[in-house]
C-alpha cells in the first residue's frame, strides 16, 4: 500500500470520526480522489478487520455523452445556428452546405419558431432564445439530472446525448474496533523481521484467496494451418518417413518441370499458370551430365521410351520460377540418393507452392503442399495404394478410391478420392503415382529401384476440418484474429485407433466390440473353408464350429485396453521394449509375451525369453498387453525395423523403434500420467530435443552407413554431459533408443569413451534393469 492510499484511508476514518457514516460518493467529492480509488481505500479498510463497517448499493444516475458534453458546452445545434445567422439570414442552400448537422438544426430551429422562410433564405424570427437543451445538459453534467423532467430525458437519451449509469456506491460506518490511528500492514514477511523478531509487533495483511489471476493470459498460438502441418509431420514421423528440406520457394524450370520429364511445351509451364522470377531470372547451375541425360530423354528418349521427340532448350531449363509443386524438392533428393548410392527411403515434405491461379473461395495462388515419397526395390501400385492407405487412414479417412489420371512424371498416377460423411459425397483429396523410369533412370537410380508419390494440399483438409467454404477465412487478410487464438489444440483424428481404445468412454467399447465382431467374422470365414475341405477329404472335425467364437463371446476377459503387438526380427531384438514396458509396469498391470512367426526357423532361448523371468503372462486383469512377435521379413534395412499394431486387424501401425518408444511413451500417458521419459515440466524443449534426437538415431544411425553411424556416434560422444535428455538426471526416451540400437548392433564396446560411459550410467538406472 503506497502512502497517497494511506493518506486516503486516514482521511476516511477522520471523515467517520465527524460524521459517525460517510458514502463512497460524498468522499469522493470531499477528497477529490477519483471514486475507484476511494472504494480502494474502503476495501482496504474493510479488510483490516473491525474497524469500519461497509455496505454496498447501486446508485442509478445519469451521465452525458460525449456529444450532449459537447452541446452542453457550446450548445445545442439549433441555438448555434440561430446565433451564426446574420440579421438578412442565410440560404438554406449554403446552410445545408455548410452548417455541421444542418438538417437537425434547421429542423428543431424551425419548429421552436427561432427561425423563419423567406424564400430561398431562413432569417431570425426572435429577437433572443433560450436554449432548453443546453440548461438541461449542463444539470445532467453537474449531477442535477433530477431536475429534468423524465420524459425529456428519455428523448435525450434516445437522441445518445445522456447515457444512463450504475453506480457500485459505499457506505462505511464506524466499526465495533473503530480507530483512526491504523498502522501498515505488512505484505511480507522478510528475513530481517524474524531475525530481529520485529515481526512480533507487526500486523500482517491478509491473503486474498479470492483474488482473481490475470484472466487474459495470452501466449503464442499456431495459426491452425500450422498446427495441422505439426500433426501430419507428426504422422509421418511415426511413419518412418525423413523431413526433405524445402527452404528453397525459387526454383528453376529444370528441377521443376524438367527433372520430371516435364515436356517444354506443357501447357502449365506458361506464365498464365506459373510465375516465373525477373531477378535473378536464371539459375545459376544445374549438374551438367544429369543435364545432358535429361535432355536426351526428352528429346530422342531413352530406357524404352521414345520421348517426346521435340526440341529442348537449355534456356527454358534455366529459368527460374516460384516452384509450383514439392515434387520439385523430391527430384532433388531423389537424384541426391542416387549420386549417393541408392538405399530405400521414405521422405515427405510440408511447405509452400504457389500457382498463377485466378483467386475465387478455393484457390489461392500459394498454398501449402504435403507429399509423401517412398523409394524401395520392385515396388508396385499395389504398394503405393497400401502406402496412401496407411496414410489417410491416420488422418481418419478410411473411405478412399483411386481413380486414374494423367501427370507427366507418374505412369500408372491416380487421383485419390476420400468418401465426405458430411457432404455425402466423394471429394478428392489428393494425387499419385509411379515416377516414370524417363524421370528416375536419368537421376543414376537402378532399374529394379521403384519410386512412388502421393501429394495433397494443406488448405483442403483445414477447411473441411474448420467448416469454412472460403479459403479466405483461413489465409489472408481477412483471417479473424478469434480463429487463431480459440483454435483447439487437436485438429485430425489421427490415432483415431489409440483413442477408440483409450481408457473408459463408450468409444472404446464400441470399437473393441467392432473389433471383435471383425476377429470372429474372419475366423467364422476361416473354420467354414476348414470345414468344407474337411468335408471334401472325407474328415469329421471334433468339436464343433462354435468353439472357437464361443471363447470370443463368452465370459468378459478381465479388462485388457490396450493390446499392442510388436513384430521384430530376431536379428534386432528392440531392447527398449524392456525398458519401457517397465516403465508401463510401474503404474499399471501389464502382460508381456513372446511368439514366433513361421518365418523365423529356429529362436534363441534368450530371445524366447525376451521379457526376462517372472514377467506377468496372464491377460486377466491387465490394462496393456505387449506382444513380441518375432518375425523375418527380409534383409533390408527397412524390413528389419520392429514395426508395432495396435491390434492384429488394426490399420495402425507404428514402424521403427523410435517410433514405437513414442507410442508407448504415449500409452503411457494414457493410462497413467505423462512420462517423464519424454517430457519434463521445468524445460519446455525436452520433447523437441527428445524428438529430434529420435529421428536422427533412426535415419543416421539405424538405417545409416557404418560412415554415417560412426560420425553419429561422434557427434553423441561431443554432445554428451551437456543435454539434458541424454543421460540427464532422468533418463529419456533418447537414451533408451539409443541405448537399444547400440546393443542391437554390437557398437558398445567399439563406441567412443563418453558414450561408454553413459551407456554404463543408464544401465544402472532402475528402468533397465533387464534391459541386457
Ligand atoms: N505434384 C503433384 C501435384 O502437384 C502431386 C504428386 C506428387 C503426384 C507425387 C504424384 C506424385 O498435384
Amino acid at each position: 500500500m503506497g502512502s497517497a492510499g494511506m493518506d486516503l484511508q486516514r482521511q476516511i476514518l477522520q471523515a467517520l470520526e465527524t460524521h459517525g457514516t460517510v458514502t463512497s460518493l460524498e468522499l469522493a467529492g470531499n477528497t477529490k480522489q477519483e471514486h475507484q480509488k476511494v472504494v480502494g481505500a474502503i476495501k482496504s479498510l474493510e479488510s483490516l478487520g473491525n474497524i469500519v463497517s461497509v455496505s454496498q448499493s447501486t446508485l442509478k444516475s445519469w451521465e452525458c455523452t460525449n456529444e450532449g458534453a459537447s452541446i452542453a458546452s457550446e450548445g445545442s445545434h439549433e441555438a448555434r445556428l440561430f446565433k451564426s445567422l446574420p440579421a438578412e439570414g442565410r440560404s438554406v442552400a449554403d446552410i445545408k452546405a455548410n452548417f455541421p448537422n444542418s438538417n437537425f438544426a434547421l429542423g428543431a430551429a424551425m419548429k421552436n419558431k427561432w427561425l423563419r422562410k423567406e424564400g430561398e433564405k431562413v432569417v431570425p424570427a426572435v429577437a433572443s432564445i433560450e436554449d432548453q437543451v443546453q440548461i438541461h445538459l449542463q444539470a445532467v453534467s453537474s449531477g442535477a439530472a433530477d431536475s429534468v423532467p423524465d420524459k425529456l430525458k428519455a428523448e435525450y437519451k434516445k437522441r445518445k446525448l445522456i447515457k444512463e449509469i450504475e453506480l457500485n456506491m459505499f457506505e462505511v460506518r464506524k466499526g465495533a474496533e473503530f480507530t483512526t490511528s491504523i498502522t501498515k500492514q505488512e505484505a511480507e514477511l522478510t528475513k530481517e523481521m524474524i531475525e530481529s523478531g520485529q515481526w512480533k509487533n507487526k500486523t500482517f495483511k491478509p491473503f486474498n484467496f479470492t483474488a482473481k489471476g490475470r484472466v487474459d493470459l495470452r501466449a503464442g498460438h499456431l495459426h491452425p494451418l500450422m498446427q495441422l502441418r505439426a500433426e501430419f509431420r507428426q504422422i509421418f514421423l511415426e511413419m518412418g518417413f525423413t523431413e526433405m528440406p524445402t527452404n528453397n520457394f525459387v526454383e528453376s524450370a529444370f528441377w521443376n518441370f524438367d527433372a520430371l520429364f516435364q515436356p517444354q511445351q506443357h501447357p502449365a509451364r506458361d506464365a498464365q499458370d506459373t510465375f516465373y522470377v525477373a531477378h535473378p531470372a536464371t539459375t545459376m547451375e544445374v549438374p551438367e551430365d544429369y543435364l545432358e541425360r535429361v535432355k536426351k530423354t526428352h528429346t530422342v528418349g531413352g530406357y524404352g521410351s521414345t520421348g517426346y521427340q521435340s526440341d529442348w532448350s537449355r534456356d527454358e531449363a534455366y529459368k527460374n520460377l516460384l516452384r509450383t509443386h514439392t515434387t520439385a524438392v523430391s527430384a532433388r533428393m531423389l537424384y541426391k540418393l542416387a549420386q549417393e548410392g541408392f538405399k530405400p527411403v521414405k521422405y515427405f515434405s510440408i511447405d509452400r507452392v504457389y500457382r498463377n491461379e485466378t483467386l475465387d473461395a478455393t484457390h489461392l495462388a500459394e498454398f501449402h503442399q504435403v507429399e509423401g515419397v517412398v523409394a524401395d526395390y520392385d515396388f508396385s501400385i499395389k504398394n503405393l495404394m497400401g502406402v496412401i492407405g496407411s496414410f489417410f487412414r491416420k488422418i481418419g479417412l478410411t473411405k478412399l478410391r483411386f481413380k486414374p489420371t494423367y501427370n507427366p512424371y507418374t505412369e500408372p498416377s491416380m487421383e485419390i478420392y476420400s468418401y465426405h460423411e458430411g457432404l455425402k459425397k466423394w471429394v478428392e483429396i489428393g494425387n499419385s503415382g509411379l515416377f516414370r523410369p524417363e524421370m528416375l533412370r536419368p537421376m543414376g537410380l537402378p532399374e529394379n529401384v521403384k519410386v512412388c508419390g502421393y501429394g495433397l494440399s494443406l488448405e483442403r483438409p483445414a477447411m473441411i476440418k474448420f467448416g469454412m467454404n472460403n479459403i479466405r477465412e483461413l489465409v489472408g487478410p481477412r483471417v479473424k484474429m478469434e480463429l487463431i487464438l480459440d483454435n483447439p489444440v487437436c485438429t485430425i483424428d489421427k490415432f483415431r485407433e489409440e483413442q477408440k481404445l483409450s481408457g473408459s468412454g463408450s468409444l472404446s467399447v464400441e470399437s473393441l466390440s467392432r473389433r471383435q465382431e471383425l476377429i470372429i467374422e474372419k475366423l467364422t470365414a476361416l473354420q467354414t473353408k476348414v470345414a468344407n475341405i474337411a468335408s471334401k477329404m472325407g474328415v469329421t472335425l471334433e468339436g464343433s464350429l462354435s468353439t472357437a467364437t464361443t471363447c470370443l463371446t463368452g465370459a468378459p476377459k478381465s479388462g485388457v485396453i490396450h493390446d499392442v503387438v510388436v513384430y521384430a526380427d530376431p536379428r534386432r531384438p528392440p531392447y527398449s521394449l524392456r525398458a519401457l514396458t517397465n516403465a508401463l509396469a510401474r503404474t499399471t498391470p501389464v502382460c508381456r509375451r513372446v511368439h514366433c512367426h513361421s518365418s523365423v526357423k529356429e529362436i534363441s532361448e534368450k530371445l524366447q525369453q525376451f521379457w526376462g523371468s517372472g514377467v506377468n503372462e496372464e491377460r486377466r486383469g491387465c490394462v496393456v498387453c505387449v506382444t513380441l512377435v518375432w518375425r523375418q521379413a527380409g534383409d533390408s534395412p527397412l524390413a528389419l525395423l520392429p514395426t508395432l499394431s495396435v491390434s492384429p486387424v488394426s490399420a495402425l501401425q507404428v514402424i521403427g523403434e523410435h517410433n514405437i518408444g513414442r507410442f508407448l511413451v504415449r500409452l503411457c500417458d494414457v493410462v497413467s500420467e505423462p512420462s517423464s521419459l519424454y517430457e519434463c515440466p521445468t524445460n519446455p524443449v525436452f520433447t523437441a530435443r527428445v524428438d529430434e534426437l529420435l529421428d536422427h538415431s533412426h535415419a543416421k544411425f539405424m538405417l545409416g552407413s557404418n560412415k554415417e553411424r560412426a560420425g553419429f556416434l561422434r557427434g553423441v560422444n561431443a554432445r554428451l554431459g551437456s543435454e539434458e535428455f541424454l543421460a540427464g538426471p532422468n533418463l529419456s526416451l533418447a537414451d533408451i533408443i539409443l541405448l537399444s540400437g547400440l546393443i542391437q548392433l554390437r557398437m558398445l564396446e567399439s563406441s567412443p569413451p563418453n558414450v561408454q560411459l553413459w551407456s554404463k550410467r543408464c544401465l544402472s538406472h532402475q528402468l533397465c534393469k533387464n534391459f541386457l
